[in-house]
């Protein structure tokens, strides 16, 4: 099986509730490590641009306020299958579909608070993981 990098958010919810330690757990239980880890505060140009993908979703304006509500903890996960591996721990985007055991099922509040961001793909985790880490 391919090792793979991918690209982790704790949103600010997670932050808020005190809870990275709790995450970064979960992903080392996993069998995933943690190699690199920064902890941030978004200003609106960096989250505009992180989720310029989204630019013509109607969520667009509200999630990048979200973003930029309070700090965040950004990392790079890396093991085998690490992009599906870190969707499976994160459960669904909205945490009232998320499966029971998961962290937005866990901790998550709304759909913009669903407290972890996960790169969708592999294409997209190199791309996230380069936004964030020009030296990985
Ligand atoms: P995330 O994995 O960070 O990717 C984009 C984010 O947009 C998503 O998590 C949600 O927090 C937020 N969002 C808000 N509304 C929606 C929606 N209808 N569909 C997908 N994502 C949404």
């Amino acid at each position: 099986m391919a090792i793979e990098r991918t690209l982790s958010i704790i949103k600010p919810d997670g932050v808020a509730k005190n809870v990275i330690g709790k995450i970064l757990t979960r992903f080392e239980d996993a069998g995933l490590k943690i190699v690199a880890g920064r902890m941030m505060k978004l200003d609106e140009s960096l989250a505009g641009s992180f989720y310029e993908v989204h630019k013509e979703r109607p969520f667009y304006k509200d999630l990048v306020a979200y973003m930029v509500s309070g700090p965040v903890f950004v990392s790079v996960l890396e093991g085998e299958n690490a992009v599906l591996k870190n969707r499976e721990l994160m459960g669904a985007t909205d945490p009232k579909e998320a499966a029971p055991g998961t962290i937005r099922a866990d901790f998550a509040d709304s759909i913009d608070a669903n407290t972890v961001h996960g790169s969708d793909s592999l294409e997209n985790a190199k791309k996230e993981i380069t936004f964030f880490f020009s030296d990985l």
